[in-house]
């Protein structure tokens, strides 16, 4: 065989191996690097990282563990959370992994991926505070919550609450903790680990955990390729246990 066919070969083999890889070409619906939007004051779910400021938490490492199955780059931006679906309907970002409950509102605008992580609602309030025990304590109080969040929607359904609205949820706890709030309905993971991480001295979970909710990663609706492409790549890392060790790493026990 003559050079020039076996290098012509090669050629054909590299662009083969290149369209399958559904991360070889920038024109196919999966790009090279997929752009995955957040909003990143949720820990352990994504948060930036103190000394380094770089993105972290489980989300950030599942997309991550998620782009290399498919053989791509995943870039982090970080923006509002009620931000993060019109981003994604105006094609700015790929794919939004941001603890983002999959709702049947939502699911009008985006396509989700299949659940990833089973969460749900909790109450937090101050160490203090004798009188709220459950949701329906809320009642007449002062609420402080994530904007745009299904913790938000819920927090508006208590009759006579005043609800305020950060921007971060970090701001939600702080509202708390300097007395403009006397409860925050944010996911029960999150407040969680707020605990854990120094909030127990001013704070305490109060009540059940209220409606179970999954989280998935949400993708344009238009982009049926990569939606079908993160499918299988969680199905993967699920299968040959990547999944289970970012699992671990964040909550230090299997998954359920
Ligand atoms: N799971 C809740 C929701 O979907 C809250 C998500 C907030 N995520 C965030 N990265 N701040 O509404």
């Amino acid at each position: 065989m003559s050079k020039k066919i076996i290098s012509a070969f090669l050629l054909a083999l590299l662009v083969l191996a290149l369209a399958v890889s559904g991360c070889g070409q920038q024109t196919s619906q999966a790009p090279k690097t997929i752009k995955i939007g957040t909003e990143a004051t949720f820990p352990p779910f994504e948060f930036q990282d103190d000394k380094t400021k770089e993105y972290v938490g489980f989300d950030i490492d599942l997309v991550k563990a998620i782009a290399k199955q498919m053989g791509c780059e995943a870039e982090i931006v970080s923006m509002g959370f009620d931000g993060l679906v019109p981003a994604l309907e105006a094609q700015q970002i790929d794919v939004i992994a941001a603890g983002m409950s999959i709702t049947p509102e939502r699911a009008e605008k985006v396509a989700f991926s299949d659940p990833y992580y089973k969460s749900g609602l909790s109450i937090v309030v101050k160490n203090s505070d004798t009188t709220i025990k459950s949701f329906k304590d809320l009642e007449g109080k002062r609420l402080a919550v994530q904007i745009g969040t299904t913790g938000a929607e819920e927090a508006k359904k208590i009759a006579s609450a005043t609800v305020r609205e950060f921007n971060s949820s970090s701001d939600a706890y702080m509202e708390l903790v300097s007395g403009g709030a006397d409860a925050v309905v944010n996911d029960h993971p999150v407040n969680q680990y707020y605990l854990v991480q120094g909030g127990s001295k001013e704070s305490k979970l109060v009540g059940d955990i209220l409606n179970s909710e999954d989280y998935g990663l949400a993708i344009n609706k238009k982009n049926t390729e990569l939606s079908q492409k993160i499918n299988a790549a969680l199905a993967e890392i699920k299968k040959n246990g990547e999944y289970d060790k970012i699992y671990q790493k964040w909550f230090g026990a299997k998954v359920q």
